[in-house]
């Protein structure tokens, strides 16, 4: 592809309530070459798609995601916050799958059957108090899927990230056949972009990053690293990442992402 891959940040993330099944549909609709998540675990060990530690931002529940049950949280609504008007159902009120927490496990399923090859970047979030759980769960439910050792006939590809070193170190140990990203908000000491860690080939640096340190998106690729970036919603940001040669754009507005890079 002569193009940046474009990864759907938490689905449509703009037009819908972020981490939905309908965020997420819509970017594939939309034609995003992948979509991103950030996965948390509950109390009674399921992974769920939410990216702040709390639930009040983003549901109308309160408290850490960490200490509700599955069925607790299946109770909320994550869609009501979101400005943008809520998909219609019909008779019946408005679309669950605007509404509705989403699992991982629903979110792979949807992806696998999106009917073309997709991407999928899962983020672990830490620190966490389930700690190394995290990444041996999401290790677990990928084996499962068959997602663990990348196979180039599967329609789902599963990239892992996170910006913890010692969890993308869990990672590369736990199945070393997976990618894996290297998120970076900022330069952590001793790191040489001409070498990434534990065999980490993809650097994750955020926008703020690229542009306080010009030379690093030119450095982690002339080692022979890619490079995807965070969260690239402007066009001026776009034009900036682009004409830096990045690998992936992460962005919350696929459709306008796809439209300037195809225009
Ligand atoms: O894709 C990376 C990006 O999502 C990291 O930041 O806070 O949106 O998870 P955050
Ligand atoms: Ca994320």
């Amino acid at each position: 592809m002569g193009r940046p891959l474009v990864f759907a940040h938490r689905g449509s993330s703009y037009d819908l309530p972020e981490h939905t099944l309908a965020a997420y549909l819509r970017a594939l609709d939309e034609g995003a070459d992948g979509v991103e998540c950030d996965v948390r675990l509950t109390r009674d060990g399921h992974l769920v798609c939410v990216h702040d530690r709390r639930l009040d931002r983003t549901s109308n529940g309160h408290g850490p995601v960490s200490t509700r049950t599955l069925a607790e949280l299946e109770r909320l609504d994550f869609g009501s916050w979101h400005p943008g008007p809520p998909l219609a159902d019909g008779d019946e009120g408005v679309d669950e799958s605007y509404l509705r927490l989403l699992t991982l496990d629903r979110l792979l399923e949807a992806v696998r059957t999106a009917g073309r090859p997709v991407r999928l970047l899962i983020e672990t979030k830490h620190p966490s108090r389930y700690g190394r759980h995290v990444e041996r769960r999401l290790v677990t439910l990928l084996d499962r899927h068959g997602l663990t050792v990348p196979r180039p006939d599967h329609p789902l590809q599963v990239t892992v990230m996170s910006f913890s070193l010692l969890a993308v170190r869990r990672l590369r140990a736990l199945a070393p056949a997976l990618p894996t990203v290297l998120l970076l908000d900022r330069l952590p000491r001793g790191l040489r972009p001409s070498r990434l860690p534990f065999g980490i080939q993809i650097a994750g640096p955020g926008l703020a990053l690229v542009r306080s340190h010009p030379t690093l998106v030119p450095a982690l690729r002339a080692a022979g690293n890619q490079v995807y970036v965070w969260t690239v919603n402007d066009p001026s940001d776009l034009d900036l990442v682009l004409a830096m040669g990045v690998d992936g754009i992460i962005t919350d507005r696929p459709a306008p992402t796809l439209t300037r890079l195809h225009g």
